[in-house]
């Protein structure tokens, strides 16, 4: 039985290859997932890799045959939307409701505040230190959104401060813990009996 859809958004970070590893936690643990990608995150993972993980293609493209109401489906079917890695320019994005890429426009079509919105931010320090960036975090927590903060450490860019992203274990205890607060998962089919009774 699945313990919850997860709307899981890969943005532009060398960080990408971690979000792998949590995707691929997930799915060994009964979690439903489904990708939505920016095109600069696919120049850091494949559409292969984040299909042959969760055994679902990648939403990427807004226009693409077949997916022209992902943009609001998507957000109707999730439990749980994360972003991460979520790049400074993905995160200032969002903060400014930009909808002019796939996680841009779900983020629009998303019931904030009713249901979990998670970011984990991935960037280099003085990215996440950025005023830009420290305005857009304060925002987007005014509006319930969860920041899953980076930790600080050694940087793909050879310097030390705060960006690294969060652990892909760390982030999966904090999901496991969600989702077992909420209680065990109804079955659709459960649901459909219960809406037919009444
Ligand atoms: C090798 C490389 C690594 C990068 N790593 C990061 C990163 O960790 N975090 C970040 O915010 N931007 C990073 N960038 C820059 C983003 O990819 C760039 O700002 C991009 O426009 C983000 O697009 P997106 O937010 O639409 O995915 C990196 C760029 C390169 C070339």
């Amino acid at each position: 039985m699945s313990k919850g859809k997860i709307l899981f958004q890969l943005s532009g970070s060398i960080a990408c290859y971690k979000a792998c590893a949590l995707i691929s936690k997930l799915i060994q643990n009964d979690f439903e997932v489904q990708t939505v990608a920016t095109s600069s995150a696919l120049e850091f993972i494949g559409r292969s890799t984040l299909e042959g993980l969760t055994g679902r293609p990648p939403f990427v493209n807004l226009y693409e045959s077949q997916r022209a109401m992902d943009h609001i489906h998507l957000s109707r079917w999730a439990d749980l939307a994360l972003v991460c890695p979520a790049s400074a320019s993905t995160l200032n994005k969002l903060a400014l409701g930009l909808g002019d890429d796939a996680i841009g426009t779900l983020f629009l079509s998303y019931e904030i505040g009713h249901k979990p919105y998670w970011i984990a931010p991935a960037m280099n320090h003085k990215m996440f230190l950025h005023p830009a960036t420290q305005d857009s975090l304060r925002k987007l927590q005014a509006w319930g959104i969860k920041i899953l903060y980076p930790e600080t450490g050694h940087q793909a860019c050879g310097e030390e401060g705060p960006g690294r992203l969060m652990e892909p274990e760390t982030m999966y205890a904090a999901i496991l813990k969600h989702f077992s607060a909420q209680g065990p998962q109804i079955p659709e089919k459960l649901l459909d009996g219960a809406r037919d009774d009444s």
